[in-house]
């Protein structure tokens, strides 16, 4: 067999640092009063923007709410999120019959994208010393007025942020072999 390429092995050491921060990541609930530095806030844009996204339309838009009043009356309409986060991104997605053909699998796609960059901005948030929680328990029409979204605009999902205060429980997980299979499902192979 080849060696791998000095590139591969790169690849491979840094693969342990991106695990574990895959593995480190929980959803933090409660925060801090550090402000979270304007940079920061710009690497988990950054890291929402270079999701994958279906057919590669890149349909969503994001709007951060720093502003602690504004921050109050966002949570006092998101029933689902707890603790005092130094900003919230609200999750947006241009709606589906804009550029994609109407019907339920179209919808799925939309939200899947929303879910990708959500999921990069957490694991983006662990990276960097932050803790994040995402939030889809919110009253929709109150939050599209509050934030200003357009018609042509479906908030998805929120996503607190801020520096975590005090120790996050790690919740229980199902067991690889529960939930992963080979060749055919109920075929395990993994314990
Ligand atoms: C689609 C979705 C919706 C969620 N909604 C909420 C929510 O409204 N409030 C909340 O505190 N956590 C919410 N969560 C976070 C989950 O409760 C959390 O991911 C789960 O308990 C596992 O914990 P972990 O993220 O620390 O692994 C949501 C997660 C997902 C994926």
């Amino acid at each position: 067999m080849k060696a791998l390429s000095v590139v591969q092995e790169k690849r491979r050491s840094s693969s342990k640092i991106v695990f574990q921060t895959i593995l480190s990541r929980r959803s933090v609930r409660s925060f801090s009063d550090h402000r979270v530095p304007s940079n920061l806030v710009l690497q988990l844009l950054e890291a929402a923007r270079w999701a994958p996204s279906g057919s590669n339309l890149q349909p969503w838009s994001f709007v951060v709410v720093e502003n602690p009043r504004l921050i109050r009356l966002v949570r006092m309409f998101a029933q689902g999120l707890a603790g005092n986060p130094s900003l919230i991104i609200a999750v947006c997605s241009e709606k589906p019959d804009l550029r994609y053909p109407l019907g339920p699998r179209s919808a799925l796609c939309y939200n899947m994208n929303a879910a990708m960059a959500a999921e990069n901005i957490l694991i983006m948030a662990e990276a960097l010393g932050l803790g994040a929680c995402v939030h889809l328990s919110f009253n929709l029409m109150a939050l599209n007025v509050i934030l200003g979204i357009p018609d042509h605009v479906d908030l998805k999902l929120l996503v607190s942020v801020g520096y975590p205060k005090g120790k996050v429980v790690t919740p229980p997980k199902r067991r690889l072999k529960d939930m992963a299979f080979k060749e055919q499902y109920g075929v395990r192979k993994w314990s």
